[in-house]
């Protein structure tokens, strides 16, 4: 991929699955990714050998404190928030505190970001925030994610008028391979991924490079804002 200018780009969230593939892409094309972790020794210690010279510096989204120090790392050309905790399960059995813990990583961290960073960014900077396919297709037991990812589309578009002209896009991947769904064990996942392909309109489940072409696409082309990106197969039409 070419880029004409180098970018700063903060990955918060971005220590493991589509954030490092992300930060792996820019690094390749020249740009400058810096990592934001909630544990910044833990991510730095598991990098891939490929980002071993990427800066890891303390974020988390739950801290506001530590939202306002990341201006220290600034100026920034774009802040891509991939931070998502759960809160699965029937809406019986939900708990206030896992509750808030997903509505902080998805929603209310991000806008703490804009509230701090806006004036961190350089002209033609972007928000890039992750949504999620559970928000437009929705299912049982996962009605926080639905709640907490559509919150993030709207997010993008509320943030992209009122803090013009910094924009703010939302991404919402579908199923992707990121290394989120090796829990369920090869067999399990390789199940789950045929039931999602057969279902998807692109008859395959998603990688990190399609995640990745969608973020660079949001922070290169200034003018896109105020919208979200469906890179899910079209999985919530299925
Ligand atoms: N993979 C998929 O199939 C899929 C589908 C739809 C949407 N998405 C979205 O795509 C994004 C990236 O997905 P992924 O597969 O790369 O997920 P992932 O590997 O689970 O990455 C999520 C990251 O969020 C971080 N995090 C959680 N709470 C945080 C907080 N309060 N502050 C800062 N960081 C926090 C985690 O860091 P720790 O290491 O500190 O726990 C982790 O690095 C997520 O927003 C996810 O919801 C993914």
């Amino acid at each position: 991929m070419s880029n004409t200018e180098q970018k700063r780009i903060l990955l918060i969230g971005g220590g493991s699955g589509i954030g490092h593939a992300i930060a792996q892409a820019a690094l390749e094309r020249g740009d400058q990714p810096i990592l934001g972790a909630r544990d910044p020794e833990r991510t730095a210690s598991t990098l891939p050998e490929a980002l071993r010279d990427v800066p890891v510096v303390h974020a988390d989204l739950a801290d506001e404190h530590t939202i306002a120090a990341l201006t220290e790392s600034g100026p920034f050309d774009a802040v891509v928030s991939l931070a998502a905790d759960t809160a699965n399960g029937p809406v019986s059995s939900l708990e206030r505190a896992a509750i808030h813990t997903a509505f902080d990583a998805k929603v209310a961290g991000p806008l703490l970001l804009a509230k701090h960073l806006t004036d961190s960014m350089n002209p033609g900077g972007t928000f890039v925030f992750f949504s999620g396919v559970a928000a437009f297709k929705p299912a049982p037991s996962l009605s926080v994610m639905a709640i907490v990812n559509g919150a993030v589309a709207f997010m993008a578009e509320a943030l992209a008028v009122e803090l013009a002209p910094v924009r703010a896009v939302a991404i919402s991947p579908g199923i992707i391979d990121s290394g989120l769904w090796d829990f369920m064990g090869d067999d399990g996942k390789r199940d789950f991924f045929a039931t999602t392909a057969a279902a998807n309109p692109a008859r395959r489940v998603g990688t990190p490079a399609d995640i990745v072409e969608a973020v660079l696409l949001a922070i290169d082309n200034t003018f896109i804002t105020g919208t979200t990106l469906h890179v899910d197969g079209g999985g919530r039409l299925a």
